[in-house]
């Protein structure tokens, strides 16, 4: 049994006040951790803020980190930091990073590594555009990112890892990939761990769907075999839709 795992990705959204405002709406009423992993990623200047107040069961993530501990880079954020002030999650690869800021799937593999390292735990986003999707190439196009991405990691990391399995087409645009087709790719995936590791780290890897998830189709999408939880932008920004989404998983 594969614990759900929710996590909200507030992009480039949110005040500090903004940020504090939803916390103490929404900490004293996540579900329990036993149940589902419920996570916010913020930006960075703010998540020191929101680990101090994340209570018993929200964790924090971060959006982006670099792969390195220190260096000339103006701008990153370092794993070293993150651990630091107590970020439990990254998202890594998102489509909007490897669009708008070129990231490759090497990149990305030694961001995992990164991660592994310091005890923070990657949300590893792969996703075709509609182009590909149309032209049935899909599947191939995503063993390749995800071929890339684990590249040298061991069984151990990957029962820790968690895949995002974002169609490009269906993020922020209200199309949702329909639950039977985000399943397919979902287990389509799993095969490919599978192949690359062994069965029981493929079967131990939680694989969230990703793409217009809210209120209403969580419970559809929630209820196929393999999809273990949603990375959800849009309608995560909202602490009472947040906790619907939440409280679904619990229900899984
Ligand atoms: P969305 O974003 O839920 O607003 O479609 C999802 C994401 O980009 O992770």
């Amino acid at each position: 049994m594969r614990k759900p795992i929710i996590a909200g990705n507030w992009k480039m959204f949110k005040t500090r006040d903004e940020a504090l405002g939803f916390i103490y709406n929404v900490n004293m009423n996540v579900p329990s951790s036993e149940y589902v992993d419920s996570v916010v990623c913020a930006q960075a200047p703010i998540l020191r803020d929101l680990v101090k107040r994340q209570g018993d069961n929200l964790k924090v993530g971060a959006q982006n980190m670099h792969y390195l501990d220190t260096g000339a880079y103006t701008g990153e954020v370092s794993a070293p930091l993150l651990e630091n002030i107590g970020v439990s999650y990254v998202v890594l690869g998102h489509s909007e990073r490897r669009a708008y800021y070129n990231e490759t799937d090497n990149e990305v593999n030694k961001k995992i590594h990164q991660a592994f390292r310091y005890g923070i735990t990657p949300i590893l986003c792969v996703g075709e555009s509609l182009e590909l999707r149309e032209s049935g190439k899909t599947n191939d196009f995503i063993k390749g990112q995800v071929v890339v991405a684990l590249k040298g990691l061991g069984s151990e990391q990957i029962k820790e890892l968690v895949i995002a399995y974002e169609p490009i087409w269906a993020i922020g645009t209200g199309k949702t990939a329909t639950a039977e087709m985000a399943n397919d790719t979902i287990k389509e995936i799993r095969n490919v761990v599978r192949e690359l590791f062994d069965n029981e780290s493929a079967e131990a890897m939680r694989i969230q769907y990703g793409g217009s998830v809210k209120p209403a189709n969580v419970d559809e999408l929630l209820s196929m075999s393999d999809i273990d939880g949603a990375l959800v932008g849009g309608a995560s920004l909202d602490p009472e839709s947040f906790l619907i989404l939440v409280n679904a998983a619990v229900k899984k």
